[in-house]
């Protein structure tokens, strides 16, 4: 549970220009952000870029280079630095667990989501920007996907990401928040990231499977992310393929064909799953093959299909439990949980599989007309959001308060 230093929700009337970097788990990307002081009248000008995958294992310099060179592109596309004496101010949305001493600095605790760089960790990730342009803020994904979700949507509880990570911010009481030292008064709004891709890292709560272990023992980081290893967009498709690869040893799935080209590790992509559980048979049957490289039959297809929907049911309710755990303690029993990410925006059954689960937990009335806890697709939350964040900070810092404020 990491403080972010966003200390309450925006009003919707927040202004000003804004530059944003998005280091996600993908792509890179960056955006020059216009807020009007109205949600319905934001301009927002992007460029994005695949994030070289030797990036993702390389050293800290790469990254950095690559960040900054980007950037300068970017502004210089704009022409945004030959006139301008004022450095436009610069939220970065990093999407990794970092703790925050302040608003504008992040010290990364470990990487996640299968990025592996050294030279960062233990580190503040925001240092490199600092220098580039007037770093304002680092902002959480999710935190990101709440502010910017908040800003259009008051009935805004949480912001989600069910993406290639799995996690979830909310708003609490500073004084409820034990291990944070402020003179804030105990009720100022603050709000949290959960970093839950981490819970359960001591393996003392949910069953793990014999893939789950591989998954874990294989990956950059043993031991660490238990509940995202198990839910999150990035995995799904890698349980799947360790599924069909033991089966096949043992003789119960595709006998006596050559499978050799799927031990490549993370060769399943996750919407190969969303594909099995939404297109027809023998479309399924075609995809198949083509992805194996290999004779499947129909009653194969409809075994992978099945294994497609335990995998994928069994991500989906594991998500709705962390939002469960938010609602359940700050007992929210209504509002809008606004997600965003490839798992929740793309897989067919997802929303309707965790708004079920979720139902199940808060144990809602089965006879209810409509749910009372429902799932919204999150605004723009790394490039609208990391600048609504940065002007709430300004608006801050303006009025004289330096709480989580570096000095400047
Ligand atoms: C991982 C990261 C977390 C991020 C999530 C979704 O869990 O640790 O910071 O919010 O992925 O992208």
């Amino acid at each position: 549970m990491n403080v972010t230093w966003v200390l309450g929700l925006p009003s919707g009337h927040e202004i000003g220009e804004f530059v944003t970097v998005d280091l996600g788990g993908t792509n890179l990307r960056v955006c020059l952000v216009r807020l009007k002081g109205q949600p319905e009248e934001i301009d927002v000008k992007q460029h994005a870029c695949r994030l070289p995958p030797t990036i993702k294992t390389g050293d800290a310099r790469a990254l950095w280079n690559f960040l900054t060179d980007s950037l300068e592109e970017f502004l210089k596309a704009h022409q945004l630095t030959a006139n301008r004496k004022d450095r436009l101010p610069l939220g970065f949305c990093f999407s990794y667990p970092a703790s925050q001493e302040y608003i504008d600095h992040g010290k990364l605790k470990t990487w996640t989501k299968g990025f592996d760089i050294d030279g960062v960790e233990g580190g503040d990730a925001a240092a490199q920007l600092r220098n580039a342009l007037e770093l304002v803020a680092l902002v959480n994904d999710t935190t990101g996907a709440m502010v910017a979700s908040a800003y259009k949507d008051p009935k805004t509880i949480i912001g989600a990401i069910f993406g290639t990570g799995c996690n979830a911010a909310y708003v609490e009481n500073v004084g409820s928040i034990s291990k944070l030292q402020t003179n804030l008064p105990p009720d100022t709004p603050m709000v949290i990231n959960c970093e839950y891709g981490a819970f359960d890292n001591a393996h003392c709560v949910l069953p793990r499977t014999k893939y789950d272990l591989i998954i874990d023992k294989e990956s950059p980081r043993p031991g660490e992310q238990s509940f995202e290893k198990m839910s999150a967009g990035l995995y799904l498709g890698e349980i799947f393929r360790l599924i069909i690869l033991d089966l096949h040893d043992k003789g119960l799935l595709f006998p006596g064909q050559d499978l050799t080209d799927l031990n490549e590790p993370y060769k399943l992509d996750t919407g190969l799953l969303s594909d099995l559980e939404d297109d027809p048979l023998d479309a399924c049957c075609a995809r198949l093959k083509e992805c194996l490289g290999i004779h499947v039959t129909l009653s194969e297809t409809k075994m992978a299909c099945f294994l497609a929907s335990v995998i994928a049911n069994r991500g989906a309710r594991l998500c709705s439990c962390g939002i469960a755990a938010i609602c359940r303690m700050k007992n929210i029993t209504s509002g809008h949980v606004a997600a965003d990410g490839t798992v929740a925006n793309k897989h067919p059954k997802f929303k309707e599989r965790w708004a079920k689960a979720l139902g199940e937990i808060l144990r809602w009335d089965k006879d209810r007309r409509e749910d009372p806890i429902i799932i919204t697709s999150a605004e723009d939350g790394s490039g609208v959001g990391a600048a609504v964040v940065s002007a709430m900070t300004l608006y801050r810092i303006h009025q004289g308060s330096t709480d989580g404020v570096q000095e400047r």
